[in-house]
């Protein structure tokens, strides 16, 4: 056994009886934390020896404590004379040992503190130090502790896209350094994209040149049409990348470089037309979704300029994984393209899929000559996995399982909840793209699907949350996207599972936003937001309940037309139209921001709904009252907890009115959108009955209203109990869209009855 282990089991036999006091907020949490009695003092005297194998940790950890604490600590290199300095007072000790690649074991007592480990076990000894610091910097107690530790993955990713927008060098080390201090080690660098080609290749210079400027760029939600005019532009020289990958080496995040292709390639097709089918003209793409062009598979010159741009990619970064993206390329110019037709020919290629797979498996080729991997998006799988691929499961988990079944190395990045880009708040004021994935849903994620066996596991080396930067124009945003979700995403990945609990987590969360703001970082606070629920519990009425964390305040009300009320427990909502609800302090200060929520009150509200088939579990909402809660979304994006989501399924919904009832008529409200796959209902039936069995179809013709947010509205004029509508689904997406062949999304909102 390493002397190590031995020091470890020791620790555990002194110290293992009963301490009570706060565990400290260490985020992510350690395997093991013994607290003991009493606390060190870190002040200008203490003594920081270090071994030649942590002068990385060294050089952090001063820097850190300049920074934040003012204070500079006098650093001794150390030749491996233990004994000197264990009788030493005021010291701290950085000492690699054999162990684990990632291990460390963090002993405080009240005149030394030793980290020992691995040498990178002893940088992430080093982080969780820096957070047994107190926040307020006059205070420099660090409490008496043994900490062991190990991660639960050995792949703890974050990405940034820095095509949609660019951020420079001291920005991205700024990001480098919040991977470091959540003890994430892979970095994945989205280099290029439609948007911008961001990072200098020597032999092809116009890459840059042409690549990295686009005219202008689109601010409102996604097919909003509202666009800035100003021109953008931002790349990285061969210099600067070097500097960025020292960076990250020294503490030990490794970088991974994203090339996208065949897709996702307009910066490129722009500065070497060449290089497409059609050859363009083409321009640097200035909204999101997926262009119809991508590079001509089918000219081995592409392949030739792809492996030369790779060369280059390959002799900067020593990661062993290079990103070749692969993910929504649109067929459509191929199917015209008598090269690429030719290609399929030539090599037996059934259709425009297995082309993709044949551009890849050159690509991979290329790449495993040069000692090293490809990864890339799921639709790598599409045409045939390339033999030695990993893959980087975003579309859900499904990509991600089918590899790991054919031992494929994987990356789990679902959407789901590991997109960044999507807004952690329903009371987000700022234009974000997708869906609803908040600190808790972040926090939960497992990595491991219960589908795979024992044997399976293995291939899913970690994962990775993603931050697309399409409405991420400042640093600060990308700040408040990041954080605190950063945290939950770092326990996600390296606490393990019998350690991860989320009711723990939320007991660290006031001590997080300390640190935070000690750090000066510009965090999302949405998880003090007043929670709003709508409470439909079939009885006629609904209900307005409003929750908050935060227990200093109270919260009020203001209905329509009345005056601002204390709320107990929850409003009964009688009236359409607007109400608000702040939560404020005793001197009447506000504690959050105020929100709003206007009610569509109708015969239909809060009465008994049933549907023929669940939907979907990730936009699941209340279930089929969600249908029926007097909520409408008004806005040009959905709110996810808004609305029920049906995958692929048609859906038959029964309303009971609970009495006859005068009806004139009635209106579905359904969302379109289809970059997020998300299309209106192939047909709507709408139908009324006296009964729940027997119902006739309204024959009269349905109005569609509406671009995104659809209505269809039926005239009625009946008497009538039941209400049945019938709604069908498109089937799969079609060719030359975003997500061709995958089923569609129906997306259904308030169903109205007037
Ligand atoms: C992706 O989000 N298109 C990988
Ligand atoms: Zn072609």
């Amino acid at each position: 056994m390493h002397r190590f282990f031995i020091l470890w089991m020791l620790c555990i036999s002194i110290f293992s009886k009963g301490f009570t006091q706060s565990i400290p907020a260490i985020i992510p949490t350690p395997i093991s934390t013994i607290q003991k009695e009493g606390h060190f003092e870190l002040n200008d005297e203490t003594i920081l020896y270090y071994d030649s194998a942590s002068i990385n940790t060294k050089n952090f950890l001063e820097s850190f404590l300049l920074q934040h604490y003012e204070i500079k600590l006098k650093a001794k290199p150390y030749n491996g004379d233990f004994k000197a300095i264990n009788n030493s007072t005021n010291t701290i000790m950085l000492h690699e040992q054999a162990a684990e690649k990632e291990t460390y074991l963090l002993n405080v007592e009240q005149n030394k503190i030793i980290i020992e480990g691995s040498e990178t076990g002893v940088f992430y000894g080093m982080q969780s130090l820096i957070q047994l610091l107190p926040t307020e910097i006059s205070n420099k107690k660090i409490p008496c502790l043994t900490i062991f530790d190990a991660p639960r993955f050995g792949y703890r990713g974050l990405h940034l896209d820095v095509a949609r927008h660019f951020f420079p060098v001291s920005f991205i080390k700024k990001y480098i350094d919040f991977l470091a201090l959540h003890k994430l080690n892979t970095f994945h660098w989205h280099l290029t994209d439609d948007q911008g080609w961001r990072i200098e290749i020597k032999k092809y210079p116009l890459l840059t040149k042409i690549g990295s400027i686009r005219s202008q760029t689109l601010i409102g939600p996604y097919g909003s049409n509202k666009y800035d005019g100003k021109k953008y532009t931002g790349f990285y020289t061969q210099a600067e990348i070097k500097e960025v990958i020292q960076y990250a080496s020294e503490r030990y995040i490794n970088i991974i470089p994203e090339i996208e292709m065949p897709g996702h390639s307009l910066a490129a097709l722009a500065s070497y037309p060449f290089l497409g089918c059609t050859k363009g003209p083409y321009k640097v793409l200035e909204t999101w979704g997926v262009a119809d062009d991508a590079l001509c598979a089918g000219n081995d010159s592409t392949f030739q300029f792809y492996q030369n741009v790779l060369d280059e990619i390959i002799s900067l970064f020593p990661s062993k994984f290079i990103h070749i993206g692969g993910d929504e390329c649109a067929k459509t110019r191929w199917k015209e393209c008598k090269v690429c037709q030719k290609k399929m020919k030539a090599h037996n290629l059934k259709d425009e899929h297995e082309l993709q797979g044949f551009f890849i498996g050159l690509i991979e080729k290329h790449i495993n000559k040069k000692g090293k991997k490809i990864i890339g998006w799921d639709e790598i799988m599409e045409g045939g996995l390339a033999p030695n691929a990993a893959v980087m499961s975003w579309r859900g988990e499904e990509g991600g399982i089918a590899a790991a079944k054919q031992q494929h190395e994987v990356v789990m990045t679902p959407g789901t909840p590991l997109y960044f880009d999507h807004t952690q708040s329903i009371n987000e004021d700022s234009v974000t793209q997708g869906g609803l994935n908040t600190l808790k849903a972040v926090y939960n994620y497992n990595p491991i699907p219960e589908s795979l066996s024992l044997h399976e596991t293995p291939y899913i080396l970690g994962a990775q949350a993603n931050m697309w930067t399409e409405y991420m124009d400042n640093e600060k945003k990308v700040e408040y996207m990041l954080f605190p979700r950063i945290a939950a995403l770092s326990e996600a990945l390296w606490t393990k599972l019998d350690n991860k609990n989320y009711n723990k987590f939320e007991a660290k969360i006031t001590s997080i936003f300390a640190r935070y703001d000690l750090w000066k970082i510009n965090y999302s606070k949405a998880y003090f937001d007043i929670e709003s629920h709508v409470i439909n519990n079939d009885s006629g009425e609904i209900f307005w309940q409003l929750i908050s964390k935060n227990k200093l305040g109270k919260i009020y009300y203001t209905a329509p037309n009345q005056s601002e009320k204390e709320i107990n427990e929850a409003v009964i909502i009688s009236q359409s139209g607007e109400y608000k609800a702040i939560l404020k302090d005793e001197k009447n200060n506000p504690l959050s921001s105020e929100i709003s929520q206007t009610f569509f009150i109708n015969k239909a509200t809060g009465k008994p709904i049933s549907i023929s088939v669940q939907p979907n579990k990730s936009y699941a909402a209340d279930g089929a009252k969600t249908l029926v809660d007097g909520i409408q979304n008004k806005m040009g994006m959905p709110k996810s907890s808004q609305f029920l989501g049906f995958w692929g399924d048609d859906v038959d919904v029964v309303i009971d009115l609970q009495e006859e009832t005068d009806v004139n008529s009635i209106l579905l409200h359904s969302f379109e959108q289809k970059a997020s796959w998300i299309y209106r209902p192939e047909s709507v039936k709408f139908m009324v009955g006296k009964n729940e069995k027997e119902f006739v179809e309204l024959k009269e013709e349905i109005k569609i209203s509406g671009a995104s947010n659809l209505i269809y509205t039926q005239k009625v004029e009946k008497l009538t109990r039941f209400i049945k509508l019938s709604i069908k689904n498109i089937g799969l997406i079609p060719e030359n869209n975003p997500g061709a062949g995958n089923n569609t999304w129906i997306f259904l909102d308030e169903i109205e009855v007037k």
